[in-house]
């Protein structure tokens, strides 16, 4: 190892202890041609085992945008499609056995069909399932929300993710009579406007690495909303310093998921909420 390798090594910040995972104090590049030649391999066996995805995605390229029900499903040369799913499996259209390590980005992660939620979702089915109304069920799982998390917080339910962000940040900005966003560079949080700003933005755009300038698509009206770099609570405070009286909210994903799963640092979210 390098002098320079070894310091940047040594200063590298420590992982928040709740992540429960250790960065490697150091790592060895690896030759970018294998990895060519390695993913070459590999996507050549992924065409081979999967003709029944490879067609099913010609017929669902007619009548959806991509062939699939949302852009990130969509992969070349083709997104696998699945028909089945029990406990940690997904069956292929291919009839393999595929195990499943996202499960639905968390939302399965009791296991498809899990019987207490068929035998629950079955029981929903025989007393109707959409009211439009206000119902015993819904004051039960906001009931239940608030014992499991402790907390005495009131529950709003939304259908996505981005409903569910974009409410937070409307009611932040009616709350504090204030109308800016701060959001980390990189983070995504669906399709509001105001949170579809740097997302991943092209690094020609970015501007300065330690102060990253806003990237706005053209189709987004983002309205007020301040980038900062995830892990850099210097840049933070300095931004809650110069524009604190027009700051409404901070939005972030505490582990950074959209850039791959990139770990907070120990003290990088404590000193988010105390900043706020
Ligand atoms: C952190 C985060 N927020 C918001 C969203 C948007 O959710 P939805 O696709 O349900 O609108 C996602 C989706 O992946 C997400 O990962």
């Amino acid at each position: 190892m390098t002098d320079t390798a070894q310091s940047a090594a040594t200063s590298y910040p420590a992982n928040d202890p709740a992540t429960r995972r250790t960065v490697p104090a150091s790592s060895t590049p690896l030759d970018p041609q294998r990895i060519e030649a390695l993913m070459a391999k590999e996507w050549e066996r992924f065409t081979a085992s999967t003709p029944g995805s490879a067609a099913h995605h010609a017929r669902a390229s007619e009548p959806l945008p991509l062939g699939v029900a949302s852009s990130f499903q969509h992969w070349d040369p083709h997104p696998l499609a699945f028909k089945a799913a029990k406990g940690a499996w997904l069956t292929d259209v291919d009839d393999r056995q595929v195990l499943d390590l996202s499960m639905g980005f968390g939302a399965m992660l009791v296991g498809h069909l899990n019987p207490l939620v068929v035998e629950y979702v079955s029981k929903a089915l025989e007393t109707g399932t959409l009211f439009v109304t206000p119902s015993p069920t819904t004051t039960d799982i906001a009931e239940r929300y608030q014992s499991r998390f402790h907390s005495s917080r009131q529950v709003r339910f939304a259908n996505s993710g981005t409903e569910a962000d974009m409410y937070a940040v409307k009611a932040a900005r009616a709350f504090t009579g204030k109308r800016g966003i701060i959001k980390i560079e990189g983070g995504y949080h669906g399709g509001y406007d105001a949170l579809s700003v740097s997302v991943k933005p092209e690094v020609a755009e970015a501007g300065p690495e330690d102060a990253p300038v806003p990237v706005v698509p053209f189709e987004v009206e983002a309205g007020i909303v301040h980038v900062v770099p995830y892990n850099d609570l210097e840049r933070l405070e300095a931004l809650l310093a110069e524009y604190k009286d027009e700051i409404a909210a901070v939005v972030m994903e505490p582990v950074l998921e959209n850039i791959g799963i990139v770990l907070p640092d120990a003290g990088y979210l404590a000193g988010v909420r105390e900043g706020m």
